[in-house]
């Protein structure tokens, strides 16, 4: 849709700075990208990580962050969302919606409950306008509806048509008492101020995907207009003579019942500013909030700051548009990071649970999906934000007893898989993150997750740790009567806890705890006690057969048996592997895929499938049979595997056979839901080239998609480059020939964390055929294991190369 984008670049190419075009990365954002086609991304105004977040939402039957470009139709204006959900929709609230009038002047002929004012919400495409911090559409009824955001608070302008029957115009906005999904469990209340233009109010919602409840406030005010009459709606019925709905139930039917409360203007000019504040404290601070935040009313103050703040989260990030690159590419890039700032969400000093000087991040959602790639992005670009959500993480842990693995509105989302805050916290951790943060405590947590296991552990914890301590697994139909969750996911939560225990053994490393390494780097080998070197997988009419994968193993240490294809992106058969009881031993994903998932050991996993030649030849075929799924986390490593393999030119392949035919910058243009940023940060991280192993201090090379990238560390001020000389826009010249870090020759197929914080400079020559660069057993990521020399090599035995080396831990 380049009519919506043209809006935005008009707006920005007109910064001028020296009489210069100052580049603005806002001016490559689309923040539409993901609104159809099951994206769900948040396509509306906010700060970076900004608690308020106010879009138009649609009835779309999709999980939509707010609004979608599915031909759905606007139910409402609400300010509290969350981006690329994959649970039901989420948040919603209290959302607002505008009547140019009523018919025949009659309140009750307005539209009120939100199923029913639907079919009042038609617009056409053309009319969207969305860009960092601003988003603005006109519903067909003629009436104009823009917005934008400070932290707590929303300032919309509703612009009305002229009335038709010449006299004074008599728009109505009502506010009502719903969210999304419907979730709302009881004790709503409203108040329609008899003394100003002001609703205010409450009501208790579920969360999104996960277990309790939360209790959301708002604060409405309006100006720019005269009240000419105020009062509340139930159902289809309102009344200027009522003024307080209090605490409206659910229905019988369990659909709670519609209800809020509505104002009605004479108008003196066309417009009606509403400013919204909400807080998760009480209505008093929403009310609060509003009026220190957006004190004046001033649209473009507020729009203003937001872009700012914008350009401010942009900055280190700085890429050459020249050498004829795509701009596509380019607005593909800075939108996938914009999105990586949209959630998590900074709801410091609205946490109602417990008080504390941490900062709190909300809308985790969730680490299973952010750890891979989502954080460490942010831990490049934005560490002092990552050490806030890690001592919000800890500080979690500290009141409610454990690290989440999902978090949203205050309530305990679901687990996956591991315990993969542990992740989290060792990437932060090896990378220097440490800004007030008490490493010893983030240690005590994640320590806790390995030893202890939850009661209920389907929202926190682990599963199964008398099995996991005393078979080195989680079995099939566990017998575990210490704590509770679905028994399902054998073989990934193996998995994922073994490489739980390798990132809390970095963190050991780290603080000299030298007992623990030895031992959490014990347990980080079982996911080798799943290994099935006899499994076979015949795939459907292709005559190529593969053998040896993880497989399900029961108590008595007797195989079970999952087909290694069942939940790959080509089973046919339908089956589940959610969190259902139903559920198969890997989650979202299959044997196939998580095959792939020993991040800390892949000299190991290249000598199980038989070299590296095998190890290429299957992960070859994992993509080239569309086996795996790019649109869900776990695909994401295995483009870049390459490089264990000493093939790093065939993931540079990989990464552009995904993008942009995958993630491309149209509405439709994800191949899943964007999981609060995570397909984001994929985006940005392929294109800048260098993508990481999380919990390692390990980037893997490819050559970045622009003619140069340059990053600058916020903390140091200094400026990481990475240049690519021999560029071609049609990128068929994508394998690099030789390398450069400060002038000097470099080999190995991967850097670490010190090249952004000391601003380094990588030089890449690239060539149209793959070379030598990058391919040797010295040249590959350090592995757990030593790597055997392999019969396509001709090195030596290179014993010790590239290792986990425990020195190099500190110790
Ligand atoms: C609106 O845009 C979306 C996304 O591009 C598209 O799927 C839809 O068909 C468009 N609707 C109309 C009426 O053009
Ligand atoms: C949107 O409203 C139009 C006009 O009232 C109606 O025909 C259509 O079915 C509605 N679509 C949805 C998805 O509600
Ligand atoms: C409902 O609201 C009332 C008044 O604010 C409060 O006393 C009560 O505890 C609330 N009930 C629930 C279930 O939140
Ligand atoms: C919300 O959760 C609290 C605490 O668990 C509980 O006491 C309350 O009954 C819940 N309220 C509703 C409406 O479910
Ligand atoms: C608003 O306009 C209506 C209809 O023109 C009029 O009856 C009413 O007095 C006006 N109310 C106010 C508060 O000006
Ligand atoms: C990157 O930084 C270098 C060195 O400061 C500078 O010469 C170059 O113009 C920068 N590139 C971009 C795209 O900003
Ligand atoms: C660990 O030991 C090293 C080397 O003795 C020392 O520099 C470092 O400060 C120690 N770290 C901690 C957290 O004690
Ligand atoms: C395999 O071939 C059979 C017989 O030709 C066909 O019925 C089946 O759909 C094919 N399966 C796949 C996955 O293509
Ligand atoms: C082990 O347990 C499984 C599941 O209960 C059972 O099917 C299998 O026969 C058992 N194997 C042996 C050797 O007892
Ligand atoms: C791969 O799977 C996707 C759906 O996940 C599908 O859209 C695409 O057509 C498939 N590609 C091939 C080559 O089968
Ligand atoms: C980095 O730059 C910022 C803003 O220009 C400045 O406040 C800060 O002191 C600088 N930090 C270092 C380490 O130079
Ligand atoms: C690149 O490889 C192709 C085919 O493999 C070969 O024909 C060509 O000569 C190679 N080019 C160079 C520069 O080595």
């Amino acid at each position: 849709m380049p009519g919506l984008i043209s809006r935005a670049l008009t707006l920005t190419l007109a910064l001028l700075v020296n009489g210069q075009a100052e580049f603005d990365a806002l001016s490559y954002v689309d923040s539409l990208i993901g609104t159809t086609n099951g994206g769900n991304v948040f396509a509306g105004a906010s700060l970076p990580y900004g608690m308020v977040k106010a879009v138009a939402d649609t009835n779309s039957p999709s999980r939509q962050g707010g609004f979608t470009l599915d031909d759905s139709n606007v139910t409402g204006f609400s300010v509290l969302h969350d981006s690329g959900t994959g649970g039901s929709p989420s948040l919603g609230n209290f959302p607002l919606f505008a009547y140019a009038s009523c018919p025949q002047d009659d309140i009750n002929q307005c539209v009120f409950p939100k199923k029913a004012r639907a079919k009042l919400g038609t617009f056409r495409n053309e009319t969207v306008k969305s860009r960092p911090g601003y988003f603005g559409i006109t519903l067909d009824s003629g009436v104009e509806a823009e917005m934008t955001t400070t932290q707590h608070a929303a300032l919309f302008r509703f612009t009305f048509p002229p009335s038709t029957s010449g006299g004074v115009a008599s728009p109505l906005i009502l506010q009502d008492l719903t969210d999304l999904s419907d979730s709302r469990l009881d004790n709503a209340s409203i108040v329609a101020d008899p003394e100003r233009p002001r609703l205010s109010g409450s009501a208790v919602f579920a969360p999104s995907f996960g277990q309790g409840n939360y209790t959301a406030y708002f604060c409405t005010d309006f100006s720019g207009a005269q009240v000419r009459d105020r009062g509340i709606f139930v159902n289809s019925r309102a009344s200027a003579g009522v003024h307080e709905l209090l605490d409206l139930n659910r229905g019988i039917n369990g659909y709670p019942l519609p209800g809020g409360a509505f104002m009605r203007f004479n108008l003196t000019d066309r417009t009606v500013l509403a400013r919204t504040g909400v807080s998760f404290i009480s209505s008093a601070q929403a009310c609060k909030n509003a009026e220190a935040e957006i004190p004046d009313y001033n649209f473009e103050t507020v729009e203003s700051a937001a872009r700012s703040a914008w350009q401010e989260k942009l900055k280190p990030v700085r890429v050459s548009t020249g050498g004829g690159v795509d701009m596509t590419l380019i607005t593909n890039f800075y939108s996938g990071i914009y999105r990586t700032m949209v959630n998590p969400q900074d709801y410091t000093g609205e946490n109602p649970k417990w008080t504390s000087d941490a900062p709190y991040f909300d809308s985790f959602y969730c680490l299973w999906d952010s750890f891979r790639s989502q954080i460490p992005f942010l831990t490049v670009i934005d560490p002092a934000a990552v050490s806030k959500m890690v001592r919000s993480l800890i500080d979690t842990y500290e009141h409610e007893g454990w690290l989440p693995d999902c978090r949203m509105t205050f309530s305990k989302g679901y687990t996956q898989g591991g315990s993969n805050a542990d992740v989290v916290l060792a990437d932060a951790f090896i990378k220097g993150i440490s800004e007030n943060i008490d490493w010893q405590k983030g240690y005590e947590a994640v320590r806790k997750d390995a030893e202890v296991e939850p009661h209920n552990w389907a929202v926190q914890g682990r599963g199964g740790l008398d099995s996991w301590k005393g078979l080195g697994y989680i079995p099939v139909e566990d017998f575990d009567y210490k704590g509770f969750g679905t028994m399902t996911r054998s073989v990934s939560r193996t998995l994922e806890y073994s490489y739980n225990d390798f990132c809390i053994a970095q963190m050991a490393g780290g603080l000299n705890n030298s007992d623990d390494v030895v031992k959490y780097r014990e347990s980080s080998g079982n996911w080798i006690n799943l290994f099935k070197t006899d499994q076979v997988s015949m795939v459907a009419n292709i005559s190529t057969t593969f053998t040896g994968f993880f497989q399900s193993k029961y108590l008595n240490q007797t195989w079970g048996h999952q087909d290694p294809l069942v939940c790959s992106n080509i089973d046919t058969t339908g089956t589940s592997c959610s969190l259902t009881i139903d559920g198969q031993e890997t989650f979202e994903s299959s044997l196939w895929e998580y095959g792939y998932f020993v991040p800390h050991d892949q000299a190991k996993l290249v000598e199980l499938y038989g070299g590296q030649k095998e190890f290429v030849r299957r992960l070859d075929f994992l993509h080239d049979q569309n086996i795996t799924y790019i649109g869900n986390e776990p695909s994401f490593l295995t483009v870049f595997q390459y490089h264990y393999a000493g093939r790093p030119a065939l993931s540079a392949h990989r990464s552009h056979f995904y993008i942009p035919r995958y993630f491309n910058p149209t509405p439709g243009g994800l191949p899943g839901n964007d999981d609060s940023g995570a397909m984001g940060s994929f985006v940005a991280f392929s294109m800048m080239g260098l993508f990481p192993n999380p919990g390692q201090d390990v980037y893997l090379i490819t050559p970045p998609f622009f003619e140069s990238v340059n990053i600058t560390n916020p903390v140091t001020n200094k400026t990481a480059t990475i240049q690519n000389i021999n560029f071609d826009p049609t990128y068929e010249a994508i394998y690099i020939q030789q390398a450069t870090l400060n002038g000097v020759p470099y080999t190995k197929n991967w850097l670490d964390h010190s090249f952004f914080t000391e601003g380094k400079q990588l030089v890449l020559t690239l060539g149209r055929n793959e070379s030598k660069w990058g391919t040797d057993i010295e040249s590959l990521p350090p592995s757990l294991t030593d790597y055997t020399p392999d019969p396509i090599l001709n090195g030596a035995n290179l014993r010790g190369r590239g290792r986990w080396e425990v020195g190099a831990l500190g110790l």
